[in-house]
């Protein structure tokens, strides 16, 4: 049997909404490498990004990121592969942009990434939190009906 597909959650950051270089790229990869399996697009309001981020209510950064998160439209993806969390942060790199200019240059925030918060897009990092981040955004999602309809197909 093949194994089920992982999901996970793809945040597309408002600086990078707004480069068309970065984003036809983006979404070049996104095709090529991940079902999509739900795409939204979204302005959020300070309050919805503070509870997004909320493991991080205590950091330095957390104002700066929240402020940053509701400054312009964000592209919200549902993405499937059989290792969807690891391979899309890999694709990211690390965090700080400085760190991923340095270390991993082709990786998405070595290329597009502006500074530590506008570090160009967001992944899940590990299957709890991809679970409640998908649930976050789109409520409306079963992953019971998606494992087992993923189950069938796969049989
Ligand atoms: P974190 O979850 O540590 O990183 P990642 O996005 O790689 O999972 O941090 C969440 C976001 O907070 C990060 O993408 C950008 C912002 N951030 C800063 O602005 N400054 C920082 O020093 C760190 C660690 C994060
Ligand atoms: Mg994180």
């Amino acid at each position: 049997m093949i194994s089920k597909l992982q999901l996970s959650l793809a945040i597309i950051k408002p600086h990078t909404v707004k480069n068309p270089v970065a984003l036809t790229y983006i979404r070049n990869v996104l095709k090529n490498k991940f079902v999509v399996i739900k795409t939204k697009r979204l302005f959020l309001d300070k309050s919805t990004a503070a509870n997004f981020y909320i493991e991080h209510k205590d950091k330095f950064f957390f104002n700066r990121l929240v402020t940053f998160m509701s400054s312009g439209y964000i592209d919200l993806h549902v993405l499937g592969h059989k290792n969807a969390i690891h391979l899309w942060r890999k694709m990211l790199g690390p965090t700080k942009v400085y760190k991923a200019q340095f270390e991993d240059p082709y990786s998405l925030r070595g290329m597009f990434g502006l500074s530590d918060t506008r570090n160009v897009a967001h992944g899940s990092d590990s299957l709890t939190s991809a679970e409640r981040e998908i649930k976050f955004f789109f409520p409306e999602f079963s992953f019971y009906e998606w494992h087992s309809s993923n189950e069938e197909l796969y049989r």
